[in-house]
């Protein structure tokens, strides 16, 4: 197959250049085929929610395990009628407060919703995205659109179009480029169907901000603690996902120390004949002695850093290393998003100077 890729920035997406690739991708959804597309947080990989056949090849395209369910992502709140039974108050606070925006809720699906898309579950996973080309295709495809994020399964979420490339070149119809994304990280998950709002993956979107509309909220325990030997509630969130492919150990404590461990530890491995990556900060990486040293950001502006850590790992790769140090980061805010995903990258591999 031949994947289209068009560039479509999010401040066009009104134009008429834009409305016509948006019907074109509309169209390939409602033939059954598969468009990528940028939204707020990573691109998604998207396909017919409501189409069986579609939800079948994204698992297909992404190599992605069939237990794992997909994100049904809306353009309007009033289409959640059709794919949830059950819509509690809590619901349209959050949506009212957050959407379109970086946050998804899980309710219990309707019948509309085939099990394909849920990877069997009787819940399904609901989005709205804050993002002006992603809404305007959800809508030109008929309102329903199934997306994982657009990977294959196991690698760093993409968040240029050319990651999406590398990774699905051949397997979809059609890429839509918007640029580089805002969050740089998967949405935060909300589940929405037991007595107590339940956060199963921390985002952008903090467990503050959802205690400010709902009250009380509590955390999936098996994010809290690497150790836990239940299974997380959001499938997805048991892989070793976001990996790459060099061995990453976090290093944690004051600037100064770590910095000295990093650099002792990069002349170990060197010293073995391994090339080494080192994620650091602005303020540090003119310290390091690393074959490719990387600022993810900066820490006074956390977003720079969950924006630029996924491209970090993938580069990485591009360039063969095979050791990563990364300093660790702040666990407020999106801080507590930034580590759930660098903590699952190194396998929870941490080290404390
Ligand atoms: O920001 C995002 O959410 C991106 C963009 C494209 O919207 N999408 C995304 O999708 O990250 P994905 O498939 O990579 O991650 C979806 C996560 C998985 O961990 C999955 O197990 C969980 O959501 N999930 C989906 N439906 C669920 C359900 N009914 N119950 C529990 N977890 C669910
Ligand atoms: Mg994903």
């Amino acid at each position: 197959m031949n994947t289209k890729l068009v560039e479509i920035m999010e401040e066009d997406a009104d134009t008429e250049a834009a409305r016509k690739i948006l019907e074109e991708s509309g169209n390939i959804i409602k033939k059954g085929g598969l468009v990528a597309f940028p939204t707020e947080t990573v691109y998604g990989l998207g396909g017919d929610a409501l189409n069986p056949e579609s939800s079948r090849k994204i698992y297909a395209a992404k190599g992605r395990p069939s237990d794992n369910p997909l994100i049904v992502h809306i353009c309007q709140w009033e289409d959640i009628y059709k794919i949830a039974s059950k819509i509690p108050k809590n619901a349209k606070k959050l949506a009212d407060a957050f959407w379109p925006g970086p946050l998804t809720m899980i309710l219990n699906k309707s019948d509309a919703v085939p099990k394909e898309t849920t990877g069997g579950l009787d819940t399904v996973a609901i989005r709205m995205p804050g993002h002006k080309t992603a809404l305007e295709f959800i809508r030109y495809s008929g309102g329903y659109i199934a997306a994982p994020s657009a990977n294959t399964s196991g690698r760093p979420s993409p968040t240029l179009a050319k990651y999406v490339k590398e990774d699905l070149d051949g397997k979809i119809e059609m890429i839509l480029d918007g640029g580089q994304v805002g969050i740089g990280l998967e949405s935060t998950i909300v589940d929405l169907t037991e007595q107590e709002p339940m956060i199963l993956r921390p985002g952008y979107i903090t467990k503050e901000m959802l205690e400010k509309v709902l009250g009380s909220v509590s955390v999936d325990k098996t994010i809290l603690d690497s150790n836990s030997k239940q299974a997380p509630k959001a499938p997805g969130m048991k892989y070793r996902h976001y990996a790459p492919k060099a061995d990453l150990t976090i290093i944690s404590g004051k600037q100064d120390p770590v910095v000295k461990r990093i650099n002792e530890l990069t002349k170990d491995s060197q010293s073995k004949g391994l090339k080494v990556g080192i994620i650091g900060t602005d303020a540090t990486i003119a310290n390091y002695y690393g074959d490719s040293v990387k600022s993810a950001g900066n820490r006074q502006e956390e977003e720079t850093i969950a924006r630029e850590l996924y491209r970090i790992l993938r580069e990485f790769d591009d360039e063969d290393i095979s050791v990563i140090y990364s300093e660790s980061f702040d666990d407020s805010g999106i801080g507590q998003a930034i580590m759930n995903r660098l903590l699952k990258a190194a396998g929870h591999h941490v080290e404390t100077v």
